[in-house]
């Protein structure tokens, strides 16, 4: 059974068929989705979401690019959404300097506030990062502690990189970028990772692996990611598939009766 830790299905590219494509997953083996909100808008369709279904679980938090919307008054309103039963991480939240659409030190800002309430909380942080790889490092170095924990989702720096996150115990999220011909610096770093520290995703709508690369991407097509991941392990997809169903439940479901 799949577990996908990474996906957006209250996005509008799901409003025409959402409650079929999600009751579809369920019957293809999709065991578990962490629906991630990368706005505070997103915050509420995405407990909406989590609520409807017993096998969609929630993250809050606000992505860099939406920064620019969060004060101190609705920032608490975010922690509160955490106490609710279904939320199991803080994110998605970091740094984007690719799409630049913050000032780097707002940016910074509003991720060490959302490091440090997942800290609080104890609740794991989903991280997102784009061309910002030495401040993101430093922002979770500066963070780190022994109680938080998290995955860079989407994964697009070096082995050098990634070596760094797991000795912090961080997760490493692998999605369709894995299947790209031209993704050459994500297979090193799909190589030299233990299957114990990697979490399947989506990131859907988005970036659907081949053969839908350009497509609207959907959890059913995880198969794909981790037929990839184990061809450059060398073992079974579906030892891919079972051990990183573990590491998602380590990560967002520890001490939880589920
Ligand atoms: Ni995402």
């Amino acid at each position: 059974m799949i577990f996908d830790s990474h996906a957006h299905y209250d996005d509008e590219a799901f409003d025409t068929d959402r409650e079929e494509l999600l009751a579809q997953c369920q019957a293809q083996g999709i065991e578990y989705i962490v629906n991630v909100s990368a706005s505070l808008a997103s915050v509420k369709t995405t407990l909406e979401l989590a609520r409807k279904h017993p096998f969609i679980y929630a993250a809050v938090g606000v992505h860099p690019d939406e920064v620019g919307e969060l004060n101190e008054e609705n920032f608490a309103w975010l922690k509160e959404q955490c106490q609710d039963p279904k939320v199991v991480a803080v994110g998605e939240t970091g740094l984007d300097y690719y799409w630049d659409k913050e000032n780097h030190e707002v940016q910074k800002y509003w991720f060490r506030r959302q490091l440090e309430l997942a800290e609080e909380l104890e609740l794991p942080i989903i991280v997102h990062s784009r061309e910002a790889c030495a401040d993101t490092l430093e922002e979770i170095k500066r963070a780190h502690t022994e109680r938080l924990r998290g995955v860079i989702h989407c994964f697009s720096y070096s082995p050098e990189t990634a070596r760094e996150y797991l000795s912090m115990g961080y997760y490493i999220g692998i999605g369709g970028v894995a299947t790209f011909k031209n993704a050459k610096k994500l297979k090193e770093v799909v190589k030299m990772l233990p299957l114990e520290r990697m979490l399947l995703e989506t990131d859907c709508p988005y970036l659907a692996p081949v053969p839908y690369r350009g497509k609207r991407n959907s959890s059913l097509n995880l198969p794909y990611v981790a037929q990839a991941v184990a061809e450059l392990k060398g073992v079974e997809a579906e030892e891919v598939i079972r051990i990183t169903n573990e590491n998602a439940r380590k990560l967002y479901f520890r001490g939880r009766d589920l």
